[in-house]
């Protein structure tokens, strides 16, 4: 069963072919060089440049295939950008008529969720289902726990409760002027020190109980402790900053986690979002797990971390499966807050 997927959903334009839990081909076309100058997605760019590419995209992405040999269209509806989901909606629904095929409409979310289940067109990783999974999607837009119970069945039990985590890395880089996106630049710039949490910043939320977060403090008091430095001195330190921010980032991560591990009695993790690309992350959830002799699946390919249209294929199949399809295409419309 072959799906053609489409993501839309920010600042790249992906199309993947699917069969099952394996991506036969994924093309992405990356708008971030677009974006960088502005430090920062604007949408009007994003938009205009998802509906220069998407056709490019397609065509990229089915070389290989006859258009016969595609059973289902698949596409995001949201959660993202309005104006940039649109672009990939109203592509699916184009070819969705043109060739009589059936729609499915996946959650952005979802898809990073099932992104540590995509196999290659080998069929590798062959990782298997053990449901319950704790998930922790980790994105420039979200920051979220879910209880994973069983294929499409989420429960959300935390979340941010202003800017995700990847959104705090971004903002603070910007402050300290390295330009965007910024996770990976704090990444690499914490490898070259050694007291890599010289500042120890605050970690925010540890107190409730609850396992939700809240990172829009710690990048206020990161700005003010900048402001108060520069009046000194000209800024020095930046990659102990950046490193020390990071840490604070993580730190506060790693014990929510493990409070939802306790709380909740599962310790088996799957995480999804572009953050879970950083390797010291992946190390310190690797070491909590360990603790509570449990596992951890991040996405089975690096690329697979970031946006892509692959994961929504994969997504689409159990959908699929379960015959959850598009009923009225003329009605399907971008849902930029969607929630799982
Ligand atoms: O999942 P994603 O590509 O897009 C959203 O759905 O938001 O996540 C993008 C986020 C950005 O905030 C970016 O700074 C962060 O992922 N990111 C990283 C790394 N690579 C990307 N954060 C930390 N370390 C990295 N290596
Ligand atoms: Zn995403």
């Amino acid at each position: 069963m072959n799906i053609l997927a489409i993501d839309t959903s920010c600042d790249e334009t992906s199309v993947a072919i699917t069969d099952g839990r394996r991506v036969l081909s994924n093309v992405i076309y990356s708008q971030v060089l677009l974006h960088k100058k502005w430090g920062g997605v604007v949408p009007s760019i994003a938009k205009r440049a998802h509906e220069e590419k998407i056709d490019f995209v397609v065509e990229e992405a089915i070389k290989k295939f006859s258009i016969k040999e595609i059973d289902y269209i698949a596409v995001t509806q949201g959660p993202g950008l309005a104006v940039a989901l649109e672009v990939g909606i109203k592509k699916a629904k184009e070819l969705a008529a043109a060739y009589q095929k059936k729609l499915i409409a996946v959650n952005h979310l979802e898809g990073h969720i099932y992104s540590a289940f995509v196999q290659n067109s080998q069929g590798n990783p062959k990782r298997d289902f053990k449901f319950p999974y704790l998930a922790l999607i980790i994105s420039g837009g979200h920051t979220e726990f879910v209880i994973f119970r069983n294929h499409l069945e989420y429960e959300i039990i935390g979340q941010t409760l202003d800017d995700a985590a990847g959104e705090a890395l971004d903002k603070a880089a910007k402050l300290l002027g390295l330009g965007y996106p910024g996770g990976p630049v704090l990444e690499r710039l914490s490898k070259e020190v050694k007291n890599i949490d010289s500042h120890s910043f605050p970690r925010p939320m540890l107190k409730s109980k609850d396992l939700n977060f809240s990172f829009s403090g710690l990048k206020t008091s990161f700005y003010y402790f900048l402001k108060s430095q520069a009046a000194k001195t000209p800024l020095s330190g930046v990659k102990e900053l950046a490193s020390s921010f990071q840490e604070a980032v993580f730190d506060t991560l790693i014990k929510k986690t493990e409070m939802a591990i306790k709380q909740t009695g599962i310790n088996r993790l799957i995480i999804g979002g572009g953050v879970i690309a950083n390797s010291r992350l992946r190390n310190l959830m690797r070491s909590l797990v360990k603790k509570y002799q449990g596992k951890v699946l991040f996405p089975s390919y690096k690329y697979l971390a970031g946006d892509n249209a692959a994961m929504i294929g994969i997504v689409a199949g159990y959908k699929a499966d379960k015959k959850l399809f598009v009923e009225d295409i003329d009605k399907l419309d971008r849902t930029p807050r969607m929630s799982l």
